[in-house]
């Protein structure tokens, strides 16, 4: 039976994670398991930062954003001399098997150290949900809120002056934050990565728009990472549609917050679950969700996924703004 197993956040924070390392930690302590948190990601594991966990480190989070353990990149955990440094540490811990929550980087990391012997399992944790082996990251569900609730201060603004908003929101290359939040707040135009838009398109949709009625406002919802200056793009809104145009990136607020019910309760179930497969001898495998079931694949099988695109929602969008 497994004595000892360490646990750690990577990459991006977001809204759950501590939901997910309190529910790992306290699964563990109740196989009798001692577990050890690591603090700064892979980089604290290079720096040796671990310590005991009990109970109570992690009473009191299951409701706060960010990560207890902090978190951190460390893009040359790739390079051999640094992942053999990590084994080693672990080995000499004694520690034989590692929680990793983070995003496809963190999976890869995971990913190696299995290789040389110690037993990982990956929890998608990030707000992009640009992980193809789940249907939903940690984190996703609150930033959506977090978005929803910021469109629909900047829309009552934005109606009172009959204006066009650009509003550009996280994803990292992943267009699911701004298609869902697009058909929340039914925005006018939605462009993401999968279904982008010309520029003479957009111009023509609001010129389109404004022609038919002065007193209409617009919302455009615009994945990260397309406009290299959303602002000189509202400028250009601007003179190509006879629409005042103002542009506003979300930014960090997207990653902060208290989780929402359904992240915490999403995240302590995966927490859960990867304590479970440990216990079951697993490792090089991450977790994920598919409709009400939580799944597990081999990390290598899961980083060769490719996201599906969501074709179903985008034709919601082309047959509700016709
Ligand atoms: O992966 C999460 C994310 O918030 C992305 O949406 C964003 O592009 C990126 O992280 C920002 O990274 P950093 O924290 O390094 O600025």
């Amino acid at each position: 039976m497994i004595k000892k197993i360490g646990i750690l956040t990577s990459g991006g924070d977001s809204p759950g994670m501590n939901a997910a390392i309190r529910a790992a930690v306290r699964t563990g302590l109740s196989y009798g398991i001692e577990m050890y948190g690591i603090t700064n990601g892979y980089r604290g594991l290079i720096n040796r930062e671990i310590h005991r966990m009990d109970r109570s480190s992690v009473s009191d989070i299951v409701n706060r954003g960010g990560t207890i353990l902090k978190t951190a990149r460390l893009p040359e955990f790739k390079e051999e001399k640094v992942l053999l440094q990590a084994v080693q540490i672990l080995k000499e811990e004694g520690i034989e098997a590692l929680v990793v929550i983070g995003g496809d980087g963190s999976y890869r990391g995971a990913l190696d150290l299995t290789k040389h012997g110690i037993n990982c399992i990956g929890l998608p944790g990030t707000i992009d949900n640009d992980i193809a082996s789940t249907d939903y990251t940690i984190g996703f569900d609150t930033a959506l809120n977090t978005i929803i609730e910021s469109v629909d201060k900047i829309r009552d603004t934005t109606e009172s002056h009959s204006r066009c908003s650009l509003i550009e929101v996280m994803g990292n290359r992943c267009g699911d934050l701004a298609l869902y939040a697009g058909i929340a707040e039914g925005a006018e135009i939605i462009i993401t990565p999968d279904f982008g838009m010309s520029d003479e398109e957009v111009f023509s949709t609001l010129k389109e728009m404004r022609e038919k009625d002065a007193n209409k406002r617009a919302i455009v919802i615009i994945s990260e990472k397309i406009y290299p200056d959303i602002h000189a793009f509202a400028k250009e809104v601007e003179k190509n549609t006879g629409f005042t145009t103002r542009a506003t990136v979300l930014g960090y607020i997207q990653r902060g917050g208290a989780p929402s019910a359904k992240d915490r309760v999403l995240a302590g179930r995966m927490g859960s679950f990867a304590i479970d497969l440990l216990v079951q001898g697993k490792g090089g495998r991450c977790v994920g969700v598919r409709g009400m079931n939580l799944v597990d694949y081999d990390i290598y099988e899961a980083l060769a996924m490719k996201k599906v695109t969501n074709t179903s929602m985008m034709e919601l969008v082309r047959k509700t703004n016709k």
